[in-house]
């Protein structure tokens, strides 16, 4: 007959909390990786992945927002959003948001939300860099269309 040690209490894990979905690991249709999901995103870093201009890149969402930056240089086209506001904060650069009544000009720290339906059209004498919030499914062409009109892609 041998004694046999009493069992240890079972410990259960307290589950562990799922952090809020940030930066790469909430591209659309991905899972966050275990690990990975309480990490800052760099703006910087995500620019530095793409030197295409006028294509915006998702690098998060918000609710249904999304949280998007591009490159841009040159004008734009003229258009409207007839169902939302469009936020714009300039990263690097100079962007004006050309208004049928006037201009807007932004530097770097610099935002401007251009209001549901009101036509607007942005303007980069250099190369500029810009982060936009807008609910997901926007079109950056809005009421325009055409050959300019381009979906985002996950960053
Ligand atoms: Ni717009």
């Amino acid at each position: 007959m041998t004694d046999t040690a009493p069992a240890a209490p079972a410990v259960t894990e307290p589950a562990r909390e799922t952090a809020p979905v940030t930066g790469p690991e909430n591209a659309p249709g991905t899972a966050p990786e275990p690990g990975t999901a309480r990490k800052a995103v760099s703006i910087a870093g995500k620019l530095a992945q793409f030197s295409e201009l006028w294509a915006q890149r998702t690098v998060a969402t918000v609710n249904d927002y999304e949280v998007k930056v591009a490159k841009v240089h040159g004008e734009f086209v003229w258009h409207r959003h007839d169902d939302t506001d469009e936020f714009f904060l300039v990263v690097s650069g100079r962007l004006t948001i050309q208004l049928r009544d006037g201009d807007v000009v932004l530097g770097p720290g610099e935002m401007y939300v251009v209001p549901k339906g009101v036509e607007h059209c942005p303007l980069a004498e250099e190369e500029t860099a810009i982060l936009l919030l807008e609910p997901a499914g926007t079109s950056n062409t809005g009421s325009a269309g055409g050959p300019r009109t381009k979906a985002p892609v996950a960053l």
